[in-house]
């Protein structure tokens, strides 16, 4: 929260509690009953909010009828239906319920994640009134460690639906997240409950105490975090386990007393020198105040005159008799409001000032990302809190303040972010160096907790080692996938294995997978329906028979090609098929074998080419031909082009996410530059979206991760291949970078048939623009000014987005790319001239390989 807290000139104010709404509590604090009096409104009052088999005493039970009045008071005021009462029926198991995301807390503080939550994961964002509404149970298997059963709750859904139900047998919470008041007292049960959990949880009481200590956390955004904090004095006893030891940071200067006697000469030389400071700026007053948990929201502040060193060492030696040991008293800085410039002559009336806040989440990867600014204007001369303002978005609060201009707007929203995001970042760290006791909680919410069994041709694989079997099983042969897939789920069930699921997402590999899957009775798309996909004359003549209903039908998107088994066919096939066509691998990848064939002597000559240069698995491993070296002869398809990764889960599209390629290096198509999100208009990516979910169900496939390729001609979307499976290059990275979505996670969910919560309208957090570096053309770059060892570095240094493709650097006739390079931005422009500057000078722009051209589409 970046705050230009306001002091006026007497204030000896006692700061009330930090503006996030904190209603007193009942759970565990003994605060007797709720306030009493009814929210304006009109709703049910004879709903079954007792939990079975769970009494409440009186007290409780009245906070629980307040917290439910208080919810539909909420749900009015936003205008949304009333909670409706299923708690009668029980809900025993629900689909999806795999998801459980429990909120125990008061409605009021929130209500626009619950109903979020019900947007992104409906019927799983879960709300409990009650800790009486939860079990915590020993996990079985895990010693010391507990889950959360949630027997009754509100769940939440699309349009602001809410149902109030009871769950039998009980859902176990994956994610919970305790509203937990900070006073003595307070909150004490909910943090109990959150204590130990395996789920991560949002939250723990141990870790919102570090972060009340306003002195550790001030040396914490100082020191890590590169966020301006007001000069600050400290005076401990002993200070916080944290703070000791460490070093000094610019602005926070932390004396520690001996003891609570004979202080005096000490404090007033410190406050002295303090107070003569440059660290102090031009500040005109200082504020004394007392640092630790126990003190949040009740400590009393006292402004003083910087000139008066006599009053500031009286008030710091009269504070330092409460102290406790890592409690510190704090002499700081006040720091006026930003004075804004006004155009022409100041408005009327008191003077005003902007108070922003930042909201920043944190998303998956552990990375900070900033998703609200609200800010508040008041006079100057009072305390300016949420509760006691109207929240207004930047630009109307700025605008107040004849900052109206959008360049200016975007100016002062890039540092909020910038400084919040550095704040929360500093935060993480923080985190992450603090053991489980220090933190309150056994895990980090980062792992997956997958247990991988993987299935591997070469014995000597790296990851060998890093999962729970390994299983060693020459799959290369894919004539031989339906015996292997048999062979296979022997050696599984003679192992005893229990899998929850099976997925690969190599090209290759994916009939075996769905065979093995088939053979297992584990959830996967048909195998015909891989087959149908794998090989790329079949997708389109299959398509090309879907005509509908319903329509728009696949039909539409498919491209008349021919398959060539033979010299013969290539005869028949260019009577078939126009010129300027495709000649193509049936089963390939990476665009090794692809080329442009402008008459009937270029398709034969790439055709005896290939069928003597690529005939088996070890002529170009990786690329497909453990499936044979058929080929066949497409339409040339005229347009742009596309990727679409699409998660899909029972034929429903959950998730898409589209880029653009920049143009191919002709003859052989190989890929050059790409770019996301994608820059078309929302129509024209719709359509793409669209004609990629009909193409996939076309052809049977139901459940998984595909990317399916296409080309976007002035008649609509065409395809160009579907892969089964995720995007290959750099393009899990890129989306997991750019949407916080990690397409191998929710691979491995729809293999386990399990529903991945994803956005549906997922937002990037910026631009990614990048170039393919090939051998060919790079191969000195590569083993000089750019080698592997530089990119990586630049990576780490957060300057480019480095995606290494192939482990070594060798150069073939038939060229798949070597590593992929990107600039991220805020708009497409800006990615694509950092790009442009970086090959520049690490020379992979070049006259043979002009990358300002294959960029040029990147508006
Ligand atoms: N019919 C076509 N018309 C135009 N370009 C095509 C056509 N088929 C393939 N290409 C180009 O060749 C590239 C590689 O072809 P593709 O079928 O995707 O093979 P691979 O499986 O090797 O990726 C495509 O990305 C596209 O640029
Ligand atoms: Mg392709």
């Amino acid at each position: 929260q970046l705050s230009l807290d306001p002091l006026g000139p007497e204030w000896d104010c006692p700061l009330g509690s930090k503006d996030l709404e904190e209603e007193e509590g009942p759970w565990g604090g003994g605060s007797g009953l709720p306030p009493p009096g009814s929210f304006p409104g009109s709703w049910r009052q004879d709903v079954g909010l007792d939990c079975k088999g769970s009494l409440e005493g009186v007290e409780a039970r009245a906070w629980t009828v307040y917290y439910y009045s208080l919810l539909q008071s909420c749900l009015q005021h936003a205008g949304l239906p009333e909670t409706q009462d299923r708690s009668q029926v029980p809900r025993t198991g629900c689909p999806g319920a795999e998801v459980t995301l429990c909120i125990l807390g008061s409605p009021s503080t929130f209500l626009s994640v619950l109903l979020e939550g019900g947007v992104q994961s409906p019927g799983n964002m879960l709300l409990c009134l009650s800790p009486a509404w939860l079990t915590k149970v020993p996990a079985p298997g895990q010693p010391g460690e507990a889950v959360l059963l949630v027997s009754k709750a509100v769940s939440f859904h699309p349009g602001g639906l809410t149902f109030l139900e009871d769950f039998v047998p009980p859902r176990r919470a994956t994610y919970f997240l305790a509203g937990l008041g900070l006073g003595p007292g307070q909150g004490r049960e909910a943090a109990e409950l959150a204590r130990d959990l395996t789920c991560p949880t949002g939250a723990s009481a141990e870790l919102a105490r570090l972060l009340e200590d306003r002195l550790l956390t001030r040396r914490l955004l100082a020191q890590q975090g590169g966020v301006a904090v007001p000069a600050t004095l400290a005076f401990t006893y002993k200070p916080p386990a944290l703070l000791r030891g460490g070093d000094a940071s610019p602005g926070v200067r932390m004396v520690e007393l001996s003891g609570k006697e004979g202080q005096e000469t000490l404090v007033k030389e410190e406050v002295g020198a303090f107070l003569h400071s440059g660290a102090l700026g031009d500040a005109l007053q200082v504020a004394v105040k007392l640092s630790g948990w126990r003190w949040r929201g009740r400590q009393a502040l006292r402004v003083c005159p910087r000139a008066e060193l006599g009053t500031v060492v009286d008030t710091v030696l009269a504070l330092l008799e409460k102290l406790e040991e890592e409690e510190s008293v704090l002499v700081e800085a006040v720091c006026p409001p930003a004075r804004l410039p006004f155009p022409g002559s100041p408005p009327p009336g008191p003077e005003l000032a902007v108070r922003i806040c930042a909201v920043v989440c944190r998303t998956q990867g552990d990375r900070p990302l900033l998703s609200k600014v609200v800010c508040s204007v008041g006079r100057q001369d009072r305390p300016l809190r949420h509760r006691s303002s109207l929240p207004q978005t930047l630009e109307v609060a700025l605008a107040r303040c004849g900052l109206g201009e959008t360049g200016q707007v975007a100016v002062v929203r890039q540092r909020v972010k910038t400084a919040a995001e550095a704040a929360l970042a500093a935060v993480l760290a923080l985190e992450a160096g603090l053991s489980a006791e220090q933190r309150g909680g056994r895990r980090a919410a980062r792992d997956y907790g997958l247990k991988l069994h993987l299935v591997e041709s070469d014995p000597n694989h790296f990851a060998s080692q890093l999962v729970q079997t390994f299983i060693h099983f020459d799959v290369t042969e894919h004539r031989r996938d339906e015996e292997n897939a048999r062979l296979l789920a022997e050696l599984v069930r003679a192992r005893g294995l229990q899998l929850d699921g099976c997925f690969s997402y190599w090209d290759d590999c994916l009939v075996l997978t769905a065979l093995l899957c088939q053979e297992l009775g584990l959830p996967c798309s048909p195998p015909a329906a891989m087959r149908l996909a794998k090989q790329k004359s079949c997708t389109q003549l299959h398509l090309l028979r879907c005509q509908g209903p319903p329509w728009p039908a696949p039909s539409l998107h498919a491209v008349p090609c021919c398959p060539l088994e033979s010299e013969a066919d290539v005869e028949k096939a260019v009577h078939q098929v126009p010129l300027p066509g495709v000649m193509k691998l049936e089963f390939g990848a990476g665009a090794v074998g692809v080329r442009l064939v402008e008459d009937a002597p270029q398709c034969h000559e790439h055709f005896s080419r290939v069928a003597r240069d690529l005939q088996g698995e070890a002529d170009h491993p990786g690329i497909g031909l453990g499936w044979g070296n058929a080929m066949l002869l497409m339409e040339f398809v005229e347009g742009t082009e596309h990727d679409v990764d699409l998660v899909l889960f029972g034929g429903r599209l959950l998730a898409a996410f589209v880029s653009d390629n920049g143009p191919t290096r002709l003859p052989g198509f190989t890929e050059t530059a790409a770019c996301m999100p994608t820059g078309l208009a929302p129509e024209q990516e719709a359509q793409l979206v669209q004609a990629a979910f009909r193409c996939c169900l076309g052809c049977g496939l139901l459940d998984g991760v595909f990317n399916v390729e296409l080309k976007l001609t002035g008649a609509g979307p065409k395809l160009i291949e579907i892969n089964p499976r995720m995007g290959g290059f750099y393009l899990r990275d890129w989306i997991l970078e750019l949407y916080g979505v990690d397409l191998l996670l929710a691979a491995a969910m729809v293999a386990c048939g399990l529903r991945p919560a994803l956005p549906t309208h997922p937002r990037a957090r910026g631009h990614l623009v990048g170039v393919m570096c090939l051998m060919s053309q790079h191969l000195q770059v590569l083993n000089s000014t750019s080698s592997r060892e530089t990119l990586q570095a630049l990576h780490d240094q957060g300057l480019l987005r480095f995606n290494l493709l192939e482990e070594i650097l060798e150069q073939g006739e038939y060229e798949e790319p070597y590593c992929s390079v990107a600039c991220a931005g805020s708009s497409p422009a800006e990615a694509r001239l950092r790009l442009l500057g970086l090959c520049q000078g690490l020379g992979i722009d070049g006259p043979h390989y002009p990358v300002a051209h294959f960029l040029s589409h990147f508006k």
